[in-house]
């Protein structure tokens, strides 16, 4: 594992999020771009615009977790709530503390902020307005349910009061709108954050054990997203990180092994809440939406250089050695040491919580499982083994991990954490 770039990173994450609704498919790039264009163009500079990118590109990201629908027009009723959930999920994070506040103000008007201005901070405030206008360009553009010609989106922002936003944010989309360049990134779907920023920004990296602290912010993301899997991140990644110190794995691969842990199920950020919390079975087709994650999962992991083997590892979580598994239907030959123990962290962990079509399993029942499935070839039989052989002290652990991260979600979802 190397250094990571911080915007590759983010934009990792946008892209997941992006993947919820067709109707919102780029609308975290694009609106992260046209606020970096926007805060360029006003003279914001370097440091100051990694963070205006950072807001841009995980702004919507409270609404992600509170099982609102994100299509179109059907989240300007929830301005505030998302906008506040956004912030408290980002805040406590160093990387992430002036964004969380660009994102607390990305719906507040402009005649709002000018109370808060008095307090200072105006940097930060007017990168909220300018995150504000640019996600409005790209609702009316094509987002909304109504979605407008590109003169009829000039036209209306034209009209636009300054007491909603910020008039040098206006002004630097009149003059923008020219620019071939912005209404080529407004009209793409796929074009590369990478190629449009200058090297001052991607220059930005951070190292694997910066990476690993920060990991612990994706299973919140992740998991807060559904009260039944509240505590599967945290579950899965703990076991996984034991499983491979039994295994004899170094200092350095157990840390990768966390991080590995707290991505595996990054791509759950594409399947809608009511799949994640279906009481009973699912559809064939809701089935086939839910396996996608390990899909999403690769594509998000693989876009962030540096990651090596830990996007293996998270990814192949759903593979099996007798190639039965998804979403590549991987063989033994094919799966590393890694990649078996986060597969065996995540059966474990999987069959012992409770979920919401079912409690979890015994010690006996869930062992059982387990050795039944090595025996058929699904999972590796050594790493079965480590389990049987240390399962009280596994499960002490995990058990331990897990009710702490309840208490934090249940904090969270109180308003207090
Ligand atoms: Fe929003
Ligand atoms: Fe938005
Ligand atoms: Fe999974």
């Amino acid at each position: 594992m190397e250094d990571v770039s911080l915007i590759d990173l983010a934009c990792g994450i946008s892209s997941a999020l992006d993947y919820i609704s067709p109707t919102v498919t780029g609308h975290h790039r694009r609106v992260g771009m046209a606020s970096v264009m926007f805060g360029s163009h006003l003279g914001i500079t370097a440091p100051s615009l990694v963070d205006l990118l950072l807001a841009g590109l995980l702004h919507d990201i409270g609404a992600f977790s509170m099982d609102r629908p994100l299509d179109g027009l059907g989240f300007d009723s929830d301005l505030e709530e998302h906008a506040v959930v956004g912030y408290r999920l980002l805040r406590d994070h160093p990387f992430l503390e002036r964004a969380s506040r660009a994102v607390l103000y990305h719906h507040t008007s402009w005649r709002d902020l000018r109370v808060i201005r008095q307090e200072g901070d105006r940097e930060t405030l007017l990168m909220a307005n300018i995150i504000n206008l640019a996600d409005r360009v790209d609702i009316l553009r094509r987002v909304g349910t109504r979605k407008y010609e590109r003169k009829d989106v000039e036209r209306t922002v034209a009209g636009f009061s300054s007491d909603m936003y910020a008039p040098e944010a206006l002004r630097a989309f009149t003059e923008l709108v020219d620019n071939g360049i912005f209404w080529a990134l407004m009209e793409d779907q796929e074009m590369p954050v990478r190629d449009l920023l200058s090297r001052e920004l991607l220059d930005v990296r951070i190292t694997p054990d910066q990476l690993i602290d920060f990991s612990g912010f994706f299973t919140r993301i992740i998991d807060f997203r559904s009260r039944h899997t509240a505590t599967h991140t945290a579950g899965v990644a703990e076991s996984a990180v034991l499983l491979a110190r039994f295994a004899g794995m170094d200092e350095q691969e157990q840390k990768s092994m966390r991080l590995a842990g707290n991505l595996h199920d990054i791509g759950k950020l594409a399947v809608p809440t009511e799949l994640l919390d279906k009481p009973g079975a699912l559809e064939k087709d809701e089935y086939v939406r839910v396996q996608d994650h390990a899909t999403v999962c690769a594509e998000v992991l693989r876009s962030i250089p540096g990651l090596g083997e830990v996007a293996d590892w998270a990814c192949q979580h759903h593979e099996r050695l007798n190639g039965k598994g998804y979403p590549l239907g991987l063989t033994a030959d094919q799966l590393s040491l890694g990649s078996r123990i986060m597969q065996v962290a995540d059966v474990h962990t999987a069959i012992t919580e409770d979920r919401p079509y079912r409690k979890g399993m015994s010690r006996e029942q869930a062992l059982a499982v387990l050795r039944s499935m090595a025996e058929k070839g699904f999972l590796d039989a050594d790493i079965v083994d480590l389990v049987i052989d240390n399962h009280d002290h596994l499960d002490a652990v995990r058990s331990m991990v897990q009710s702490r991260a309840l208490s934090e979600f249940e904090r969270f979802a109180r308003g207090i954490g």
